[in-house]
């Protein structure tokens, strides 16, 4: 639906998809023991002034706590971009999201648009019925970004910072700016309705690199990767049993698994040989980074392919597209 106040002639379109930005509690001014996903992106958008020169246009796309984001509704978000982004008088998007797995959204968002227009995740630390909720101003920033000449790429806003879909990680579980990039830094900065850029809008090409839009599985043919962390005291039991339920033919078998390596790619040796073991049974092995810093690098010894600048999570989703465009291309 186009927001009243909406004057301009080119359009943002606000698509919400739930989380603590649009999140509600019984208690007044409450900010925990609240329900995520509550309040409609069109209320949400209620008091916000649209930027000069545009239009509001706001969609539901999903209406959840995002610990419970699916593929269902990446499929249904991915189409929804797509379609926006594709109209010449769309500058770009703003997507309401909860906090706890946007860097997901965001990552997968980066690996599968076709398009360089700015896509915003908005989201809060408060409900939006605290005291002082963070979501209004978040999203306000949102929308300054997209309409931001020159603004590209997918990031996501938070509490006056703007991080980029590769590097950006939850940090905090309760602070307003709950958000880093890690030893990288933000992208920029909102301030007063300005963007203060440090460094470049990512990317420069369109993510997915073909400028093509990407056709995903069906819902339910998504290929599985499960991560496995390597910790002190570790096993390879859980790989082994990822293994044997492959084996006896199930119908969801895991086809590959993220392992999140201490140090510079180093893992437990009963991971390490439980990970060969799979790797025998046909399962795909990736290495991801456990520390919240840096980036791994390459060493010969490496056993396993490494994700070198990836968070466990991030290298999950990696690693399902990746095996999606070899099912795709098998085909
Ligand atoms: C969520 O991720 O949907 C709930 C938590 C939050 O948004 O902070």
């Amino acid at each position: 639906m186009t927001h009243p106040s909406s004057t301009g002639s080119r359009r943002i379109v606000v698509l919400g998809t739930g989380g603590t930005i649009a999140g509600s509690s019984p208690e007044a001014g409450a900010n925990l023991g609240y329900t995520a996903g509550t309040v409609s992106v069109e209320d949400l958008l209620g008091g916000i002034t649209t930027p000069k020169g545009f239009a509001l246009h706001a969609e539901q796309v999903a209406q959840l706590d995002s610990k419970d984001m699916d593929t269902a509704t990446w499929q249904a978000l991915h189409e929804r971009c797509e379609h926006w982004l594709a109209h010449e008088d769309v500058a770009g998007l703003v997507i309401t999201h909860g906090t706890d797995t946007a860097e997901e959204t965001a990552f997968f968002l980066h690996s599968v648009l076709s398009s360089i227009k700015p896509v915003v995740l908005a989201c809060a630390m408060r409900p939006s019925t605290a005291l002082m909720p963070d979501g209004p101003q978040n999203l306000r920033d949102a929308l300054a970004i997209v309409a931001t000449p020159a603004a590209a790429g997918v990031t996501v806003v938070c509490a006056g910072e703007i991080h980029g879909a590769v590097e950006v990680r939850k940090d905090h579980p309760y602070r307003l700016d709950a958000f880093g990039s890690g030893d990288a830094g933000p992208i920029g900065y909102v301030e007063e309705g300005g963007v203060r850029l440090l460094r470049h809008w990512p990317p420069t090409e369109a993510s997915n690199q073909t400028g093509e839009a990407v056709t995903l599985p069906a819902v339910n043919r998504w290929p599985r990767v499960e991560i496995v962390l390597s910790h002190a005291g570790a096993s390879g039991a859980l790989i082994d049993t990822l293994v044997r339920e492959r084996q006896s033919g199930t119908s969801e078998p895991v086809a590959g698994i993220v392992l999140g390596a201490t140090g510079n790619a180093s893992l437990h040796h009963a991971i390490e040989q439980a990970a060969h073991r799979a790797r025998a049974a046909g399962i795909e092995i990736r290495v991801a980074a456990r520390c919240n810093e840096g980036r791994l690098l390459p060493t010969p010894e490496a056993a396993f392919p490494i994700m070198a600048a990836l968070s466990p999570v991030k290298a999950r989703i990696a690693l399902m597209l990746a095996l999606c465009r070899d099912t795709h291309h098998a085909r």
